[in-house]
């Protein structure tokens, strides 16, 4: 069973992060997005992947390289612009060849893993199994009706009187009857590809669409309220272990991970948060769900509920909080008069003042 990882998406919602750095590299729990699908794949015994590539293709390619640490065989696949998930497909034919295979949505996290899934489709063998959960705004997705016995009966994507609250997980399997249906398909209205309507036809033309459930968590991690709150979820597994060094002064509770070489003095740190290698904290509050990444510098603040990226400083703030923090940023106090916010913000960035 092959593998394609869809890692082309520009991240439009994510910026200024993803003017930087692509959406999919983005770090929860101090790890790439991307790289917990391609630990799932390994895991459920698919390590033959194709990854699907835009214009952050560079990027990737520096992450994730030949696939080897990863115990996978990487094939980068251009794609030229998004033009839909069932593009991605049709521009794989020839990687896939005549295999079964999974499709992940590089973006999508599953903390459950997607091992068993796999292996009832294995067993089974239906013509595609597509994952399903139940949502409370499904018309931002892919929407599933079923009827009474479970069949899936249509297929809708982005609905705006969804018939159902049943969205589409970014996780599909697929047998290769699909390749005759992507190259059926038409552009949607919103100018791709869409897999639902592949997956409409393989229904239609009377292919066996084998539903699952997914009952663990799922996100689609499109913007930073998610990106957060899938950290929030991944932090909840941390294994705690103190690598780097902690004072008298200070007090670690709850799960806490503290990577090689980090620092932290006269601190309280309150878990579950990670604070990466060689990242000093000094006099500084640090509370649940946040995730700061190496080389950063945290002195005289508070910080919750947030993710920091690799050698930012906070310095002298009061409390931060629900905050994405892009790479080498830098916040401090404003020490002169008049007492102003002082900015220098990056495109599209967005910033919340509250006195
Ligand atoms: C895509 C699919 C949609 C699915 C979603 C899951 O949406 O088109 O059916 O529910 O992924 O993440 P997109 O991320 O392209 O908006």
């Amino acid at each position: 069973m092959k593998a394609l990882i869809l890692a082309g998406g520009t991240g439009s919602r994510m910026r200024p992060i993803t003017h930087t750095a692509a959406k999919q590299l983005v770090p929860v729990a101090n790890k790439p997005i991307l790289f917990y699908a391609i630990e799932s794949l390994v895991a459920a015994g698919a390590t033959e992947i194709g990854m699907i590539v835009g214009e952050t293709h560079r990027e990737i390619r520096d992450a994730v390289g030949d696939g080897s640490r990863f115990g996978a065989t990487v094939t980068y696949l251009p794609q030229d612009r998004p033009r839909g998930l069932a593009h991605a497909v049709l521009i794989s034919r020839e990687f896939l060849g005549e295999d079964d295979f999974v499709m992940y949505l590089g973006d999508n996290v599953l903390t459950g893993g997607i091992t068993d899934v796999v292996r009832g489709f294995r067993e089974e063998r239906p013509d595609a199994g597509i994952l399903l959960t139940k949502v409370t705004d499904p018309s931002a997705f892919g929407v599933v009706e079923t009827d009474a016995e479970g069949r899936v009966v249509r297929l809708e994507e982005k609905p705006a009187r969804p018939r159902s609250d049943l969205a589409l997980v970014g996780v599909y399997l697929f047998t290769p009857a699909i390749h005759e249906a992507v190259r059926a398909v038409a552009p949607s209205a919103r100018g791709e590809m869409e897999i639902t309507d592949a997956i409409q036809w393989l229904v239609d033309h009377g292919y066996a669409v084998r539903p699952t459930v997914v009952t663990g968590y799922w996100k689609d991690t499109g913007n930073v309220t998610d990106m957060l709150e899938v950290n929030r979820s991944l932090l909840e597994t941390l294994v705690p272990e103190v690598l780097g060094t902690v004072d008298e002064a200070s007090e670690l509770v709850g799960r806490v991970r503290i990577e090689a070489g980090a620092r932290v003095e006269r601190s309280r740190i309150v878990g579950p948060v990670v604070v990466g290698a060689r990242t000093v904290v000094v006099d500084s509050y640090i509370g649940p769900s946040t995730s700061v990444a190496d080389d950063c510098r945290i002195t005289g603040s508070e910080l919750e509920f947030s993710i920091v990226l690799n050698r930012s400083r906070i310095e002298g703030v009061g409390r931060i909080e629900a905050s994405l923090i892009g790479r080498d940023a830098r916040v401090r106090r404003a020490e002169h008069i008049p007492r102003a916010h002082r900015l220098v913000l990056g495109d599209h960035s967005s910033v919340h003042i509250t006195d």
